[in-house]
């Protein structure tokens, strides 16, 4: 396995691969990885002739008073944890190396990036536009991997992709979760034990709200307000949002029909959560 730290390390080896005709896999990431990160790489591993790897806490997409200085790291476990999954090459760049000291010039959207995380979270997706835009000009790979519990990131990027014509196709990935219904997430480190056990409550509020789906409510107001009821519940728990919005557009729903997702952001303490679901 290769460790790039450079955008010219990657290159000269991403394009050493492309000259013997072989496909890249590619699952951008911000380290401190686990099973979720794992399903993604398993995919790519499964689907390509050679998976690449980026570990890079990107700080463009952190507001101001959010944690990057704090954002879990390990990059010798994480080391491991891709040669488990046979990766080829892991990109870990410094800050600089992505960033110099004259760039100015972003990716940004309309429409998709308003509600949800993006309304929570002003500026958050242009810095994860941004930087996978990079990340795709750097890697040039033919399939990209991103999990379905970042939803909103997940359709933001296939729109970019089509918009912006990147010659790569992005594959979504279900959610995985620990045994006891919790969304696999870096984020997860900071809880603690109590509130370990009250963050339980996104993913069974959300069970709660596929089950009068599947019943035939078809009310996304009853949905949101019997998901939100149920959060309420947990004194740990503060809600930023619950929303039903179009899985394409991410555009509020009245009716709960198909392709609709429901997404929910909790805080429990200070830590904020994401999870969510699609309706077939
Ligand atoms: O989902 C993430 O970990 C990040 O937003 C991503 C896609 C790696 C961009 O920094």
């Amino acid at each position: 396995m290769d460790i790039c730290y450079t955008v010219k390390e990657v290159r000269t080896k991403i394009n050493e691969w492309k000259k013997q005709g072989l496909t890249v896999g590619f699952v951008p990431t911000m380290g401190y990885l686990h099973e979720g990160h794992k399903s993604l790489m398993e995919a790519a591993r499964a689907h390509n002739d050679k998976v690449a790897v980026s570990i890079f806490v990107n700080p463009m997409q952190f507001g101001p008073s959010e944690d990057l200085k704090t954002y879990p790291r390990d990059f010798n476990r994480d080391i491991k944890l891709c040669e488990s999954v046979g990766v080829d090459l892991i990109f870990h760049p410094e800050p600089s190396e992505m960033y110099d000291d004259n760039f100015c010039s972003y990716v940004d959207m309309n429409g998709l990036t308003a509600e949800l995380c993006g309304k929570s979270r002003p500026g958050h997706f242009r810095g994860v536009q941004t930087v996978v835009l990079k990340l795709f000009n750097i890697v040039k790979p033919d399939r990209a991997y991103f999990g379905q519990k970042d939803a909103q990131q997940l359709a933001v990027i296939k729109r970019m992709v089509a918009d912006l014509n990147a010659d790569v196709e992005i594959i979504g990935c279900p959610i995985i979760r620990e045994a006891d219904g919790l969304a696999k997430s870096s984020r997860n480190t900071y809880l603690s034990k109590d509130e370990r056990a009250a963050a339980l409550i996104l993913s069974k509020s959300l069970d709660l709200g596929k089950k009068l789906i599947e019943q035939g409510e078809t009310d996304a107001k009853k949905v949101i307000e019997a998901i939100s009821n149920n959060i309420k519940t947990e004194p740990l728990a503060r809600i930023d949002y619950v929303s039903a919005v179009d899985f394409n557009t991410i555009k509020p729903v009245d009716k709960i029909g198909k392709s609709v997702l429901i997404a929910i952001a909790v805080y429990i303490g200070k830590t904020r959560l994401i999870d969510n679901f699609i309706t077939d």
